[in-house]
């Protein structure tokens, strides 16, 4: 009988994919969604142990999303890092008017929903016939078809021809599971690969696609104060672009230090453009700004934080823990 990628790739998914995965158990686009946002966030493992099951238990359908307030969203996206997200999730619930769109098409009008992720959504849970373009399907493409020019447009017309428009679910969670556990972007395990006797790539699949010219991140250096009054400590929720939402300490370029100010470590961390490298004070100096608000160290943890802000008020709690254990 004639190879048939596509067949030999049912196969392997019938025999080998994840098909336990609890949002490969639904028909309903809401938890797929969810899934498919968180995913594009972290690996699996870590969505099924700590996010995907809380989130939906707070927010349990497409209504109460869009009826939540948008901290609570925050506060249940916390740990999962870049919150555009979780405000996207957020915004477009409340834009469905109580209908999750029937539609790839209309389902890309909805904010933080992309092409892929629109298809994804949409074979899953409508089995509508359009294949996916995530990061492990590009991998998978460049190397069947010897491609090393990272081109989208051209990849999507390869989608296209690779794709088994009869079996869309199966297909494109075959794919996701063949780019997490075959066609890794390191030592793939081609031997075993459903595609290997068709794959154009898989004498020298570190060929494609080519490298990434890597620049290296900016980093950014800051001064972060938690000010504190009353044992109360000064935050602000920011209304900028970036991290928006989200509670943080005083957070300047550069202001000196002053003579109540104790040092209480540095931490490090990356975004997407760059890196921040901060330094934290504790300071009792006197602090006037209508920005801020004053938090006792329980409320605080109610709030929402970035994670640069955690790692400082990490600091914090040593430091007010060896405060305490040397009797100050
Ligand atoms: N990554 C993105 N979507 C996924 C899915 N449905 N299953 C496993 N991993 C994924």
């Amino acid at each position: 009988m004639k190879y048939s990628p596509q067949q030999s790739l049912l196969i392997w998914y019938e025999k080998n994919g994840r098909h336990t995965l609890p949002w490969r158990l639904t028909k309903d686009p809401y938890p797929i969604w969810i899934s498919e946002i968180m995913l594009q966030q972290t690996q699996v493992k870590t969505v099924l142990e700590r996010f995907y099951f809380p989130f939906l238990e707070r927010f349990p359908s497409l209504e109460a999303l869009a009826e939540a307030q948008l901290d609570d969203v925050l506060k249940m996206w916390e740990g999962l890092g870049y919150y555009t997200r979780a405000r996207n999730l957020h915004t477009a619930a409340r834009e469905c008017r109580g209908t999750f769109p029937r539609t790839a098409h209309d389902m890309i009008s909805l904010p933080g929903i992309g092409r892929s992720t629109a298809h994804a959504i949409a074979s899953f849970a409508y089995n509508e016939p359009l294949p996916i373009l995530d990061a492990n399907v590009k991998r998978i493409l460049h190397r069947f078809f010897a491609l090393s020019k990272r081109d989208e447009k051209q990849l999507w017309t390869y989608a296209y021809q690779l794709f088994d428009p009869n079996h869309p679910f199966e297909y494109n969670q075959a794919m996701m599971d063949v780019g997490a556990t075959v066609c890794l972007a390191k030592k793939p395990l081609c031997d075993v690969c459903p595609f290997k006797p068709a794959c154009l790539g898989k004498g020298s699949p570190d060929a494609y696609p080519e490298k990434k010219t890597t620049r290296s991140k900016p980093i950014r250096t800051s001064v972060i104060r938690i000010y504190r009054r009353d044992n109360r400590y000064a935050l602000m929720q920011r209304s900028s672009r970036f991290l928006h939402g989200l509670w943080g300490f005083s957070e300047t370029v550069n202001l000196p230090i002053g003579s109540t100010d104790h040092f209480l470590g540095d931490i490090t961390q990356h975004y997407s453009h760059f890196t921040l490298a901060g330094t934290v004070y504790l300071s009792d100096e006197p602090f006037e700004d209508e920005r801020f608000e004053w938090f006792s160290l329980d409320e605080i943890k109610e709030l929402s934080l970035s994670r640069a802000d955690h790692k400082a008020m990490a600091l914090l709690r040593y430091n007010l823990d060896q405060k305490r254990e040397d009797g100050c």
